[in-house]
């Protein structure tokens, strides 16, 4: 028996990283997995996730828009019934100087990161309590915490997600849909590729920089963040809702230098 044996989950962003990642976990943990993304999976990725979830399923959407995240809703109620776990992991990143950053770029970000988890919420009340109620998870960022660097729209969307998830979990509880937010540290995954990937120059060192702000001194693994989703996930969490999972190799716990200050 898989710890999603039974259960429907719906994911967003789930043609890459963290998502990709999750929706593998839950297959091989026995859900049914409806995928939404604005692009399409890489086939042979998804192919495993078939492999372990024969209904799986993809749908093609942006979270941005209410009358697409309606249609894509409808047609997962269609091929599944319904759905019971909500998984909120479309997302983008960016930023820039403040004066020379254009509205649009702002919109952009905050339509998708913030505005995208409540469309898929509010659409995805019903067809929740329909199966007898559920569970949805934001993925915020401990960018939603801690401010980084010329990142204000992608700071205050993420800063938005762990509110929102508050507001919803005071809304949807009494309701039978507990709802929670997670917060990665830094995550292997193309959101972040050009920084992860870089061997030299300027982006190298913020690598560097990155890695030494996690108190494992390393980058997390999209598949430690699909853990924690699927805690939140799972009935495991039965008493778990309104709180935010902190799950960032101890980034925001505080800073440890490298000076050997306790001879250890
Ligand atoms: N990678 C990190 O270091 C990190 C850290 C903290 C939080 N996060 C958050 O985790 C989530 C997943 O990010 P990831 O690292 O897996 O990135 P990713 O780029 O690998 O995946 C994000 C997915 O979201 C999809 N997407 C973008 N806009 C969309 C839209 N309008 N509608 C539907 N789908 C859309 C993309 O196509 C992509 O497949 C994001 O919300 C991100 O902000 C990532």
């Amino acid at each position: 028996m898989g710890r999603l044996s039974g259960k429907i989950a719906l994911l967003t962003g789930a043609a890459s990283g963290i998502a990709a990642a999750t929706a593998q976990r839950f297959a091989d943990e026995g859900a049914a997995v409806a995928g939404l993304d604005v692009q399409q999976p890489d086939a042979a990725r998804w192919k495993r996730v078939e492999a372990s979830a024969p209904a799986a399923s993809f749908h093609t959407a942006s979270v941005a828009s209410e009358a697409q995240v309606k249609a894509a809703i409808a047609e997962v109620v269609a091929q599944h019934g319904g759905f019971d776990i909500l998984i909120n992991a479309a997302g983008v990143a960016g930023g820039g100087a403040l004066e020379t950053l254009e509205e649009d770029e702002w919109d952009r970000i905050v339509g998708i990161n913030l505005k995208g988890i409540f469309l898929m919420c509010k659409h995805a009340v019903a067809p929740i309590l329909a199966r007898g109620g559920g569970s949805i998870v934001n993925i915020a960022s401990i960018e939603g915490l801690v401010a980084s660097e010329a990142a204000t729209p992608y700071g205050a969307s993420k800063g938005g997600v762990v509110q929102l998830t508050r507001n919803l979990a005071v809304d949807l509880t009494h309701r039978g849909i507990r709802v929670n937010s997670v917060c990665p540290g830094l995550v292997e995954t193309p959101m972040v590729e050009m920084v992860t990937s870089a061997t030299e120059g300027p982006l190298a060192a913020l690598k560097e920089q990155f890695i030494g702000n996690h108190l494992m001194r390393r980058l997390g693994q999209p598949e430690e963040i699909a853990n924690a989703i699927l805690f939140l996930a799972s009935d495991e969490a039965s008493f778990v809702t309104g709180s935010t999972l902190v799950v960032d190799g101890g980034w925001t716990a505080g800073a440890r230098t490298d000076v050997d200050l306790l001879g250890a």
